[in-house]
């Protein structure tokens, strides 16, 4: 069965611990958002925010990094409390090191490419990788439109995780919602991140069920 991510950026931020709580009794996983203001041009949260919810956090911790120089953070989101770190291929000039550097701090690695970026990229990294997270909006922000071409980028993936005998969930992060969550899971994702989807709605649990069914 397919996960649910709920990405906390669309949290409420003057009730944290409710929606936390939230996550906790009905999702499956925390993703957090880390943007640089370099790598995207948006700027998110940090250390502080992450240890925060890792101290009601029952479900696990995936850092999705949208900064430049990875490397020279994974230790502190994974003493954080991040039980999943993913960065941008394109991010750093050594992706096969960052991704054992995660491994190394006791975290699942992930590699992210955005919707421009051909899913053949990350084949040479496949075999350090824990999961993939294919970007179905341009990275930055939250409330944008799905691309429908995702579809096919995770089949194609798919494919090649099958063929070479690996077991690498897919995540999918961007415009998610329950018009598109069945479609997606179809095509071979295994974990949904969604923000503005659960977190505007006005019954969260309720969305995250039909996402789930
Ligand atoms: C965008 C972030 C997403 C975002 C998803 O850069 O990586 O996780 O919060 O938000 P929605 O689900 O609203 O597209
Ligand atoms: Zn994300």
């Amino acid at each position: 069965m397919v996960q649910i991510a709920p990405s906390m950026l669309s949290a409420d931020f003057l009730h944290l611990e409710k929606d936390v709580e939230m996550v906790n009794a009905y999702a499956d996983i925390f993703h957090l958002d880390v943007m640089d203001g370099v790598f995207v041009p948006n700027l998110s949260f940090g250390f502080p925010v992450i240890e925060a919810i890792a101290s009601k956090a029952v479900k696990p911790l995936d850092v999705h990094l949208m900064i430049v120089s990875p490397e020279k953070y994974v230790k502190r989101f994974a003493e954080a409390g991040a039980d999943m770190i993913s960065f941008h291929l394109n991010a750093t000039d050594e992706p096969g090191a960052v991704l054992q550097q995660i491994r190394q701090c006791g975290a699942k690695a992930g590699l992210v490419i955005n919707p421009d970026i051909p899913v053949e990229s990350l084949y040479p990294y496949l075999d350090k990788c824990d999961y993939i997270l294919l970007m179905s909006v341009f990275a930055g922000f939250g409330g944008q439109k799905f691309i429908e071409d995702t579809y096919d980028r995770i089949k194609t993936l798919k494919a090649e995780i099958l063929r070479r005998g690996l077991e690498i969930p897919i995540e999918v992060d961007g415009g998610v919602s329950p018009s598109n969550a069945s479609a997606l899971a179809e095509a071979g994702a295994e974990i949904l991140v969604a923000g503005s989807a659960v977190f505007n709605a006005d019954d969260p649990a309720q969305v995250i069920a039909s996402m789930k069914a």
